[in-house]
């Protein structure tokens, strides 16, 4: 890792400022050109750890913040932290104990790449799809989502899924991506909330 990581000016940042890892300056930099967090939002983190985006969070806001990860996250003082699938319903019901209101969700949450393009697209989409039926099931109406993606092949199709469901919704490529990376965030703003879940007898032929 040595040499990679020393001449890596923001990993160097990132470290002198204490966070835990670059990935604090990427949502630093999201924040500034999107300003979507509010100085009382309650917000959820999917894929949180080791938890740079947490640390950053914590100077964002007074309100409730969790982070969800497979991987348990060494405690940060103020925050709530669940070990865990984000799409797993015990998971899902220890979020609603502890966040009555969800204003914000947050996802950087990533596969484990394999280094095949398309395969590690199609993963990360999936990640998408989940984060995407979180926010439908628990973000309050005008809230806000911040979600990695990976451009490709679904990358479209899933951007438009987020924009039936926001008010406003843009991508942005943050400078502190790595080179060559096809890394891309989908920032949705203003939650519609009017989703339903479709009935049994809408896909059943009958109608
Ligand atoms: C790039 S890291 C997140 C870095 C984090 N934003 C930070 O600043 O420290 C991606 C994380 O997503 C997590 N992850 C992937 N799929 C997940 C899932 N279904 N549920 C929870 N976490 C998941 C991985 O375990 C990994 O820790």
């Amino acid at each position: 890792m040595g040499s990679q990581w020393s001449k890596d000016k923001t990993y160097i940042r990132a470290k002198q400022s204490g966070y835990r890892s670059r990935a604090a300056m990427k949502l630093k930099e999201i924040i500034q050109k999107n300003p979507v967090i509010r100085p009382d939002d309650n917000i959820l983190d999917l894929g949180a750890a080791p938890g740079s985006w947490l640390q950053v969070l914590r100077e964002m806001t007074n309100g409730v913040i969790v982070g969800v990860d497979l991987n348990p996250i060494v405690p940060i003082e103020g925050i709530i932290t669940i070990t865990g699938d984000f799409s797993d319903p015990a998971v899902i019901a220890r979020i609603q104990e502890h966040m009555p209101e969800v204003n914000g969700i947050v996802c950087d949450a990533s596969p484990k790449l394999s280094g095949q393009r398309s395969y590690d697209q199609a993963r990360s989409i999936e990640l998408n799809e989940k984060a995407l039926n979180l926010a439908r099931l628990l973000l309050k109406q005008g809230g806000n989502l911040i979600m990695k993606s990976f451009q490709g092949e679904d990358f479209n199709w899933m951007y438009k899924k987020v924009k039936q469901e926001f008010y406003s919704v843009r991508t942005y490529k943050a400078h502190a991506t790595r080179k060559g990376s096809t890394e891309m965030y989908i920032i949705a703003k203003n939650f519609i909330g009017t989703w339903q879940a479709p009935k049994e007898s809408d896909s059943d032929g009958s109608a």
